[in-house]
């Protein structure tokens, strides 16, 4: 058995990336040692910035040869511990893999770096005419890797899907060393055994580092139109499922409290964005190029009186609306330390669960703050927790308790990470959890790429 040299891996790696991208400056390594939430803490001995895939090879062969363990990381956003080296691992920064391919128009599709933002590779598809259809609030820092990596969600799945859903293939760097790249030519149909593509989405960085994915990109948006639609409650929002999600051109389902956006009217100033504020405000986002004032309309009258109060936007007006939204998690993170609970359930279970929340937080943390979000069209909530000490998990192990009671899913879209190692063991299951195992045994055989993330 060999022991970890991590001197003989220092002096190594200056001659595979360079002075310049070997960083030990305690101040500069502190921004990728502690997550977006502050939740989470560690230490590195040094950040690697590798510029190319051969770069990334050398590096993960040198870490293999003196036993080193290393976390990947992107833009550093993901909100379960899982790019954080909690057990003082080197740091991989790969945002210098930042190649934008060409567009694909004919396929509709674009081979770009890991390291490339989501805002990059929004406006790169956007300069051909064409979108990327995932979206999200840390659109200007996270990165293709961590996204693919961690198979993010966002604000269009109920139209799109998540990650997995635009990833056609996959260049990265295995925890053996080898480079595998998989339908990096973008096949549509490819049927010659398991997916790998599929596999290294949601894999957390811990069966290889992605260097680089072919994606499929969508239509140019559209005219676009929004609304904030109030409701008595949550449940009658629940209820209103149905005919929400038929609406045509639909894009966006979001849901929020009154009791959270009044928060956000005190941290920005300004007035709430209905008044009276209802109890339960959907934004829901319709995209032509069909009649949008008709078929939003259409979804007015026919949820008739479930619905206490609308506000329709659309240009600038629209980006109004989407700022109430997308300020909630910082307005949380402006509290304090945020623990979060990022959980989907039946659409059958989502009023209940919704309901119960609060008093099941506030048994094992009275005086905390919990605010509720999330992507309505997905069943899937956010759960916010600020009060709490960073390593208090009991609230949220008692959120989470009530999602696997209500039949729902402890991780939705951020990934398992650190924070849900256990959860998502007991939600899966012993055959599950020992697959999972065997395929990390088969991809990482020393264990160097994320150790303790996803499965322990
Ligand atoms: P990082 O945080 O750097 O890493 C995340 C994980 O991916 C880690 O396990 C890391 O090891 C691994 N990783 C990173 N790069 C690579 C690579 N090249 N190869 C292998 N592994 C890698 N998420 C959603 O799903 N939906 C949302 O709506 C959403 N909204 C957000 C809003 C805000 C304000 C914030 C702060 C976060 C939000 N997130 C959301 C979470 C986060 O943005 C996503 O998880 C995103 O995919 C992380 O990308 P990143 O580049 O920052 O990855
Ligand atoms: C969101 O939908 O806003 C994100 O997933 C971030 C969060 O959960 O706070
Ligand atoms: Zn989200």
């Amino acid at each position: 058995v060999l022991e970890p040299d991590l001197p003989a891996f220092l002096s190594s790696v200056e001659g595979v990336v360079g002075a310049t991208h070997v960083l030990t400056d305690p101040e500069v390594r502190a921004g990728h040692e502690t997550d977006w939430t502050r939740r989470f803490v560690g230490r590195t001995p040094a950040v690697l910035r590798p510029g190319s895939v051969g770069e990334v090879q050398a590096l993960v062969l040198l870490a293999r040869r003196h036993q080193v363990s290393l976390v990947p990381q992107g833009g550093n956003t993901g909100l379960v511990g899982g790019a954080t080296p909690l057990g003082g691992e080197v740091v991989l920064d790969l945002r210098r893999l930042d190649d934008l391919g060409p567009v694909d128009g004919p396929a509709g599709q674009v081979t770009v770096g890991a390291g490339v933002t989501l805002t990059a590779l929004q406006d790169h598809a956007a300069s051909a005419g064409l979108s990327f259809a995932v979206d999200l609030g840390a659109r200007d820092t996270a990165t293709v890797g961590g996204l693919v990596a961690t198979n993010a969600g966002g604000l269009h799945v109920v139209r799109f899907g998540s990650m997995r859903a635009q990833v056609l293939g996959v260049e990265a760097v295995l925890g053996t060393g080898e480079v595998v790249r998989s339908n990096l030519t973008g096949l549509v149909k490819d049927n010659t055994g398991y997916d790998l593509p599929g596999l290294l989405c949601g894999s957390e960085g811990t069966l290889g580092v992605i260097t680089s994915a072919r994606v499929r990109l969508v239509p140019g948006v559209g005219p676009l139109l929004g609304a904030l639609v109030g409701f008595a409650s949550v449940t009658a929002a629940v209820e209103a499922l149905p005919v929400l999600r038929s609406a045509p051109g639909l894009r966006a389902l979001e849901l929020m409290r009154a009791v959270d956006l009044r928060l956000v009217a005190g941290h920005l100033g300004i007035e709430p964005p209905l008044t009276p504020l209802p109890p339960a405000v959907v934004l829901l986002e319709l995209e032509g190029p069909n009649d949008l004032v008709g078929a939003l309309g259409a979804v007015l009258e026919a949820l008739g009186p479930a619905v206490v109060a609308s506000a329709v936007a659309d240009g600038d007006r629209l980006a109004g609306l989407w700022r109430w939204r997308e300020a909630l998690p910082e307005v949380a993170a402006a509290l304090g330390i945020v623990h979060k609970a990022d959980v989907s359930l039946p659409v059958g279970a989502l009023a209940a669960f919704e309901a119960a929340v609060e008093t099941t937080i506030r048994a094992h943390s009275p005086s905390s703050t919990t605010l509720v979000y999330g992507h309505l069209g997905d069943g899937n909530l956010h759960v916010n927790v600020v009060g709490p000490g960073a390593a208090d998990d009991g609230p949220v192990d008692a959120v989470l308790e009530l999602v696997l009671e209500l039949g729902g899913s402890v991780s939705a879209e951020h990934g398992v990470g650190r924070a849900k190692v256990a959860w998502a063991a007991r939600q899966r299951g012993e055959v599950a959890t020992t697959m999972l195992r065997a395929i990390k045994q088969a991809l990482d055989p020393d264990g160097i790429l994320n150790p303790g993330v996803v499965v322990g």
